[in-house]
């Protein structure tokens, strides 16, 4: 085999389908934000930041960031290993604590990521449960996807949100099967939330665990930021809840909370928690913090809620095709993947708006979309002109505003 071609072939073939990705080299001073450094062709200019995940600015918050520094500064960098060599602290195990009382759970363990925390819990479950029948939304995050199929257990995939589906799923099964419900409470690239009441009255039902990512709510939703899981108030009807430390809380790593045996059972069980170095002590302590402030933070949750209702209504004057939700993610629906990268690119190169364009295969193909966030960080003037440079740049390209475009998502 001549590898170099493989590789070279196969990076042509996705330039040609107008899925090759790049990135943007853009540092976020914290006195600048949403203003931030662009560098390019050795040059440094500034650009506004419009697609981050550090929803409610915590990254930068100063407390938070003190108390990451302190931490870094008494015990160092690294955490020194695996939670099973000598990776465990003080930090690790109050930062798991406050995470269970956050999700009224028994208990929490923490990942390097949710993306592993998801891959590796659905994994072990779908391994070592014998005749585990796995049922998961098609619109389920690639690591709640690979994480199932990596486990070999069987899987049956409902439509997107759709609860009659499931149980047509659920009633042609194996009543003596175990069985898991895999979903999510805030789809991401949607901002649609899913019908959670509808989900545990069938999953209590027909006898299945349910398994809930609230990577997207938590922090943002739900009385002190407890995520949509506790404001619907079915929080002890869900067996497992997967959620992160990167985005409403502004560091990185993830978790699962539940109760106690089954903590203790991934925390035995799980190779992805197992054979991995823990997160650093400074960055534990650092969450700790950030989950204290989001928690007593009502201010910040109304002013992100404000700015995105804002934003939703400049952009459904001027017909500006979104999906319609009131979450705080914003969807701006372009359904092609060249016209998706070349707003994206016109935005920051004529006008220094920062959004990056989401295509296959984080949304299925035909529904490439501009994932728009604001901060409480973001002020209205802000909104307003960066509405009135996707308006322009909306117009430049001819592209269909809503009345003339029929959206093709599912709600
Ligand atoms: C729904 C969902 N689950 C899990 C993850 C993984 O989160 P992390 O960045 O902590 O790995 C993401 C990442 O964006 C996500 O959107």
């Amino acid at each position: 085999m001549k590898y170099s071609a493989f590789f070279k072939k196969e990076l042509k073939k996705l330039k040609d389908e107008g899925l090759y990705r790049s990135f943007r080299e853009i540092d976020r001073p914290i006195k600048k934000f949403p203003k931030a450094d662009e560098f390019k062709n050795n040059k440094e200019r500034d650009v506004e930041v419009w697609c981050s995940n550090d929803y409610l600015n915590m990254s930068q918050h100063p407390e938070v960031v003190n108390e990451t520094v302190k931490t870094l500064l008494e015990i160092g960098t690294g955490s020194g290993g695996t939670r099973n060599i000598s990776g465990t602290s003080s930090f690790h195990t109050s930062l798991e604590k406050k995470l269970a009382n956050l999700h009224n759970k028994e208990n929490a363990l923490l990942f390097s990521s949710a993306y592993t925390a998801n891959q590796s819990t659905l994994w072990t479950l779908g391994k070592k449960i014998k005749n585990l029948e796995i049922f998961s939304d098609e619109l389920n995050h690639a690591s709640l996807i690979q994480g199932i199929k990596n486990s070999g257990a069987s899987c049956h995939i409902f439509q997107h949100n759709d609860v009659d589906h499931l149980e047509s799923l659920l009633e042609t099964t194996n009543p003596n099967h175990p069985k898991l419900i895999v979903f999510e409470s805030l789809y991401s690239m949607e901002g649609i939330r899913s019908p959670i009441i509808k989900i545990v009255e069938i999953a209590k039902k027909y006898n299945a665990m349910t398994y809930l990512d609230e990577v997207h709510s938590v922090g943002l939703y739900g009385e002190k930021g407890k995520g949509i899981a506790v404001e619907m108030k079915v929080d002890q009807d869900i067996d497992i809840i997967n959620g992160t430390l990167a985005k409403a809380f502004g560091q990185m790593g993830g978790y699962i909370a539940a109760s106690n045996e089954i903590i203790d059972y991934i925390r035995s069980f799980s190779p992805g928690f197992i054979f991995t170095t823990s997160i650093c002590p400074s960055i534990a302590a650092g969450a700790n913090k950030a989950i204290e402030i989001v928690s007593l933070a009502e201010q910040l949750r109304i002013k992100i809620h404000d700015n995105a209702s804002t934003m939703r209504q400049l952009l459904e004057s001027i017909a500006i095709p979104c999906i319609d939700t009131n979450s705080h993610i914003i969807a701006v629906m372009i359904n092609d993947p060249f016209l998706c990268k070349k707003v994206s690119e016109k935005l920051i190169e004529d006008h220094g708006i920062y959004a990056q364009p989401i295509f296959y295969p984080t949304v299925p193909k035909g529904l490439e979309r501009l994932r728009i966030t604001v901060t409480p960080k973001h002020r209205k003037e802000h909104i307003e002109n960066m509405v009135k440079c996707l308006d322009k740049v909306w117009s430049n390209l001819s592209l269909p505003r809503k009345n003339s475009t029929q959206l093709q998502v599912n709600n």
